[in-house]
């Protein structure tokens, strides 16, 4: 009987479970045997297998995280630990790994081809959406609802104390979380790692103040991509609060965005891709990811996928561009 194994690596995204779901009971269909390996690499290299079955999937796809759990495993990068991993899966009998991650765990994935030569196929699963080749990945629309009924409620408690508020979102060098976000909770200003060129502390300083000078009493939210500003948040806004004379407070959203339930939208997407790698490997396939473009399911090479070109997209871009630059005009005169 064929013999396929799966993994969940790197950053953990809502939706995880349910992929996992949908490749067991797809496989189970067609007469193959499904084993994870806990912790993504790692647990290849360490051999923690744990075997998968139908009947262990009924309650798994509203669950967030993964409860093959995941890793981050820059070991993976040596030829020694690659050859490790082919040897355990090969002890296992395995024809074909799943790899559901994002663009480390696809470099791995890239990687292991060299040194296994059976089928591994990737699922898109990041919260960050920058694989390139599908337009959207597992966990990206879960993790952009949670940031945004953050977002709400910050918005709620500065608007009564009429204050302002830098709130930094996940996307580790991609913006797709924070212009998501920025236009869903109707942001004052967005700070993206596309943007080019990054808006000037002066500029920002700027409209704040002549928002605050206009509608004192109102609240001022600012949506700044993680790992962009020195200092993160906590630099922005002490910069931010000396150049306008306003206490500008920080507020990182974190790990919150990466847990919690998955929602609708990203439950059937994961069961989609889910099938859709398993129909990859009986047609033969290898070192590819299984995504979605223009509403079809697409095979992309592996290698592709962490280019890092993955452009945001520019109408929504400049909606929210032309929405916010409005956000401060007084009733009283155009
Ligand atoms: O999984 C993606 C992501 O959440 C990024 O948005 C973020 O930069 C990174 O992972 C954080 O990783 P870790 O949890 O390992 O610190």
């Amino acid at each position: 009987m064929k013999k396929i194994a799966v993994i969940t690596s790197g950053g953990d995204a809502p939706g995880m479970n349910a992929c996992i779901r949908a490749i067991v009971n797809t496989a189970w269909q067609e007469g193959i045997d499904v084993i994870g390996f806990r912790h993504g690499f790692r647990g290849i290299v360490e051999n923690l297998a744990q075997p998968l079955h139908p009947d262990d999937m009924r309650l798994v796809s509203q669950r967030g995280g993964t409860f093959l759990k995941s890793a981050r495993y820059p070991e993976f990068r040596d030829a020694a630990t690659a050859e490790a991993a082919a040897k355990q899966l090969d002890a296992h009998g395995i024809s074909a790994l799943i790899v559901i991650g994002g663009d480390g765990s696809f470099r791995g994935a890239h990687h292991l081809t060299k040194y296994w030569p059976k089928q591994v196929i990737g699922v898109p699963g990041t919260i960050d959406n920058d694989l390139t080749g599908t337009d959207v990945a597992i966990g990206f629309s879960t993790a952009v609802d949670t940031a945004v009924e953050a977002i709400d409620r910050v918005r709620e408690t500065a608007e009564a104390m009429a204050r302002v508020f830098i709130i930094e979102v996940m996307g580790r060098r991609a913006g797709f979380i924070g212009l998501h976000a920025a236009i869903a909770s109707a942001a004052e200003a967005m700070i993206l790692p596309e943007m080019e060129p990054q808006p000037k502390l002066a500029n920002l300083a700027d409209n704040i103040r002549q928002a605050r000078k206009k509608f004192p009493d109102s609240s001022y939210i600012v949506i700044l991509s993680e790992n962009l500003w020195p200092g993160g948040v906590h630099g922005l806004a002490e910069s931010l609060s000396q150049a306008t004379g306003t206490t500008c407070h920080p507020c990182p959203l974190g790990h919150i965005q990466r847990g919690g339930r998955p929602n609708a939208q990203d439950r059937i997407l994961a069961m989609q891709l889910g099938q859709a790698a398993v129909a990859a490997i009986l047609k033969g396939s290898n070192d590819i990811m299984v995504g979605f473009a223009n509403k079809q399911v697409v095979e992309v090479p592996i290698s592709r996928t962490f280019e890092r070109d993955k452009p945001l997209n520019q109408g929504l871009v400049d909606l929210q561009f032309g929405l916010q630059g409005v956000n401060f005009t007084s009733k009283n005169g155009r």
